[in-house]
């Protein structure tokens, strides 16, 4: 009967000690069978009750049954607590993400620029990039659009606090970067981000991606401007027959200013893309405006030059059939994985 009492209290104690180093739900399953088990230490020591006389097991009986209830509360107390660490640690599931079917791919705002790119260093321009935070001079003076002019209205500009800083509202800012740093002939094209601060809805966002060309040499004419517009649009669109036109616009840089739409991709008679119209406005273009090239030091008697720009958003959502412009920086799955 003594050796029974000796065996409890070690296997009080050993479990305790046992109890102590468990770090995982795994570890105090296995000190649970090893213990508290069918055939574990408790299991066994219970067992031995046989070979006792009546009043020796009416003495080493409640003992064990002590025992046993003990253990098994401690046990139950230290799985709660491996539990309540466990909610509380951010887990992820790594086998819920299966090789081979959660694939990656670029944002469509980085195929598009790809694609752009492409197009126009294959036809020889240079591309380049603009600072993003711009001082008033590259996005509006050195456009022709001097203070209190009223095109600056037309853009909803977020001035920085510092003064003279902003975001830029348009790529056309990296015009006067380009004249600075190259001599004409000069043929650039600079795509980035642009800033408008307006309400957002579905075909307006405060930040979009727009590109710029910009093309200086002598002798250059509308029709110049024409035939790159044209060779572009076709590139882009993948479509050979794609036809042009242009009617006027104002835009204080270029002169004259003009809107160029393209043929509608989808139809020949109209549909709802083109509004029954058979066109689509795409592009802001026009003939670099004199002041322009005189401001960055280039003589308007001796250089002109075509410039024009576009919204990358307009033109994807209408190849692509996009509906909302706010879809292109949302984190919705389903869109972003069909590119
Ligand atoms: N910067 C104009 C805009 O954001 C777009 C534009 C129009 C660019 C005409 C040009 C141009 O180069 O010639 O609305």
């Amino acid at each position: 009967m003594e050796k029974i009492k000796d065996q409890i209290s070690i296997i009080q104690k050993a479990f305790k000690e046992e109890l102590r180093q468990v770090q995982t739900a795994d570890h105090l399953e296995q000190i649970r069978i090893i213990y508290l088990g069918r055939q574990g230490n408790v299991a066994e020591l219970m067992g031995t009750l046989k070979q006792l006389t009546i009043d020796e097991k009416r003495v080493v009986g409640p003992l064990l049954n002590k025992l046993k209830k003990a253990l098994t509360q401690s046990y139950e107390r230290k799985l709660n607590t491996l539990e309540k660490a466990d909610s509380k640690k951010t887990t992820f599931d790594l086998s819920a993400y299966k090789p081979n079917q959660l694939h990656g791919s670029l944002h469509i705002f980085t195929l598009i620029t790809e694609q752009l790119q492409t197009i126009f260093s294959t036809m020889g321009y240079t591309i380049i990039d603009g600072p993003e935070v711009e001082t008033d001079y590259y996005n509006f003076s050195s456009l022709n659009i001097p203070e209190d002019h009223p095109a600056r209205d037309a853009h909803d500009t977020f001035w920085l606090s510092n003064p003279g800083y902003l975001l830029r509202t348009h790529t056309s800012s990296a015009q006067a970067h380009a004249m600075e740093k190259t001599k004409p002939p000069l043929a650039i094209f600079s795509p980035g981000r642009v800033y408008r601060n307006e309400a957002t809805d579905a075909s307006h966002d405060f930040m979009f991606m727009q590109g710029e060309g910009l093309f200086i040499d002598k002798n250059v004419s509308i029709s110049n401007l024409m035939a790159t517009a044209q060779d572009f649009l076709q590139a882009f669109f993948e479509k050979k027959d794609l036809k042009i036109r242009v009617r006027p616009g104002y835009f204080p840089f270029v002169e004259p200013g003009l809107e160029i739409d393209g043929s509608c991709p989808f139809c020949k008679k109209g549909c709802s893309v083109c509004k029954k119209t058979g066109w689509i406005e795409l592009l802001g273009a026009g003939l670099v405006h004199p002041n322009v090239l005189k401001c960055n030091k280039i003589d308007p008697n001796v250089y002109s030059g075509f410039a024009f720009g576009f919204g990358f958003e307009r033109l994807a959502m209408i190849k692509y059939g996009i509906n909302d412009i706010r879809l292109f920086r949302s984190d919705n799955l389903q869109f972003l994985k069909q590119f």
